[in-house]
């Protein structure tokens, strides 16, 4: 039984992400009914106050709204499947990653099934969740969106709806992510070169700091000569890159860490100054990157 006004809120899926959408709807007051294949996982949230559903029926049919935080979106409509009938009219918010392509299918399944469909992306790690400037993407159905938005802002301050086709938010979500796994070795490959010298892994934090915000003020300058397809103003060029390839070979000869990984980097480098594009700068390889390598 519910017992404040707050929109009721269905949690489906309790992994990292799902487990920390229902904590902040319960530390919010909304009434919250959490469902999880693995139904011990439920435990922790239902000693926060959340109501267990059984089955994925009761866990639909319990509130207006159901987000679901599944691994893909495939896993959520077989979970969801045998709610199929109990969609009809519900608000249905997903959260997890997947292609554009799987988000299109997914609409299409629940629209099918009469929901309202939105699909988001949480960018952001599981506790970081609920805090004022984290930043959640939704698309799709805009009436969804606006008649829930001070519900989805307590899941992240920064919630903004990308438009009405419902694939914008795993568009936006892929373009975003893909720089994340690159950074993230280049700050292991780091690492493991300074602790081959004896030093600690933490002795780089400030500076690697220093190095993504140079990173980050870059990011309108190149966004401009993507947009516009004018490289020429060359204050990184291809060739400069080019010429720090060796230096990554020194590196491994010397601390003995794998720098492999970097090898397509340096083959794309090569593709982009055999394209003409070796005094332009380093933004042009997104010229080479919009066409797949002849094999
Ligand atoms: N963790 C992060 O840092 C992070 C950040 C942003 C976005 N995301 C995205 O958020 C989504 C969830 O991530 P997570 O970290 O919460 O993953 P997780 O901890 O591995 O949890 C996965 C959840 O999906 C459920 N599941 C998977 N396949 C299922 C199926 N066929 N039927 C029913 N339930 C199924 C699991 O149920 P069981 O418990 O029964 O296995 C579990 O509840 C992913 O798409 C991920 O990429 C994650």
């Amino acid at each position: 039984m519910h017992t404040n006004d707050r929109t009721p809120v269905t949690v489906i899926g309790l992994g990292a992400i799902g487990t920390a959408l229902a904590e902040a709807f319960l530390r919010a007051g909304h009434p919250t009914t959490v469902w999880n294949r693995t139904a011990a996982k439920a435990a922790p949230l239902e000693a926060k106050g959340a109501e267990h559903a059984e089955t994925i029926k009761q866990a639909v049919t319990a509130s207006p709204l159901v987000i679901t935080a599944l691994t893909t979106f495939e896993d959520t409509r077989e979970a969801l499947e045998p709610a199929g009938a109990e969609l009809r009219d519900r608000a249905l918010i997903t959260l997890n990653s997947g292609s554009p392509a799987a988000a299109r299918e997914t609409a299409t399944w629940a629209t099918d099934h009469k929901a309202r469909f939105l699909a988001g992306a949480v960018k952001n790690v599981p506790s970081a969740v609920g805090a004022p400037d984290t930043l959640l993407y939704y698309s799709g159905d805009r009436s969804v969106f606006e008649e829930y938005e001070p519900t989805l802002r307590i899941l992240g301050g920064d919630t903004v709806h990308l438009g009405d086709e419902p694939d914008l938010a795993a568009l936006y979500e892929m373009a975003v992510g893909a720089m994340l796994l690159p950074a993230l070795v280049g700050f292991f490959q780091g690492a493991a070169a300074l602790q081959s010298r004896g030093l600690e892994a933490a002795s780089m934090v400030r500076f690697a700091g220093k190095w993504l915000d140079m990173i980050k003020s870059l990011l309108p300058i190149y966004a401009t000569e993507i947009d516009t397809g004018d490289y020429t103003d060359a204050a990184s060029s291809v060739n400069l890159f080019l010429a720090g390839v060796a230096h990554d070979e020194d590196l491994t000869r010397e601390t003995n860490v794998d720098t492999s990984w970097l090898t397509p980097l340096h083959d794309l480098l090569r593709r982009a100054a055999e394209a003409g594009h070796g005094e332009h700068n380093i933004s042009a390889l997104t010229e080479v990157l919009k066409k797949q390598p002849q094999t």
